[in-house]
């Protein structure tokens, strides 16, 4: 078997201007207000890194991981693996996510957020695979919306390798 080739599918140019312009539009419509901006492990770190920098009010940084399991159910399964450092309470949150696929993670996280009585959450997505949905949730801010198909780098991984690459790309057998 031939050894899987490595497609960009979006270059490292066209990322960092769609970056710069979801910060611009999150700086206005947050203007005045400070942020918890909260990154989900492991994900979204480069994502959040690259955002926060054309982020321009006072912002906070938190970390939250969730793991998936898969049930024989629909429904699915995530838990909390690492939990937010400080109280949220009367806080603007805006949650960073790498991809929102089947949603199960995004929908999961707004519900343990919102049980901490913030001031607003909102959520922002690198990447967004709508036709993978298996509950209905959707992002506020989407980077990209992409097609399904399994994507690497820029953050995200396939069995923990690929995270470190600067475009988004796909595994091509
Ligand atoms: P969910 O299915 O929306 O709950 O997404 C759970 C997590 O699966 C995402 O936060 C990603 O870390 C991971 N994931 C989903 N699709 C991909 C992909 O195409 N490449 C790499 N990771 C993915």
């Amino acid at each position: 078997m031939a050894p899987a080739r490595i497609e960009v599918l979006i270059p490292r140019d066209r990322i960092q201007q769609r970056i710069a312009e979801l910060g611009a539009q999150i700086t206005a419509e947050y203007a005045g207000r400070s942020l918890v901006m909260v990154g989900v492990l492991k994900g979204s770190f480069m994502f959040l890194a690259d955002l926060v920098r054309h982020i321009d009010l006072p912002v906070r940084i938190e970390f939250i991981g969730t793991k998936s399991y898969e049930g024989t159910t629909t429904s699915g399964q995530v838990q909390l693996t690492k939990d937010l450092d400080k109280p949220i309470q009367d806080e603007d949150v805006l949650l960073v996510e790498d991809i929102i696929d089947t949603g199960l993670t995004l929908n999961y996280l707004l519900h343990v957020l919102r049980q901490r009585e913030p001031r607003s959450v909102r959520t922002v997505a690198f990447l967004d695979k709508p036709s993978r949905r298996r509950i209905e949730v959707q992002g506020d801010y989407i980077g990209f919306t992409i097609e399904d198909k399994f994507v690497i780098g820029y953050g995200l991984d396939f069995d923990q390798r690929y995270r470190s690459l600067a475009d988004l790309c796909i595994l091509v057998s």
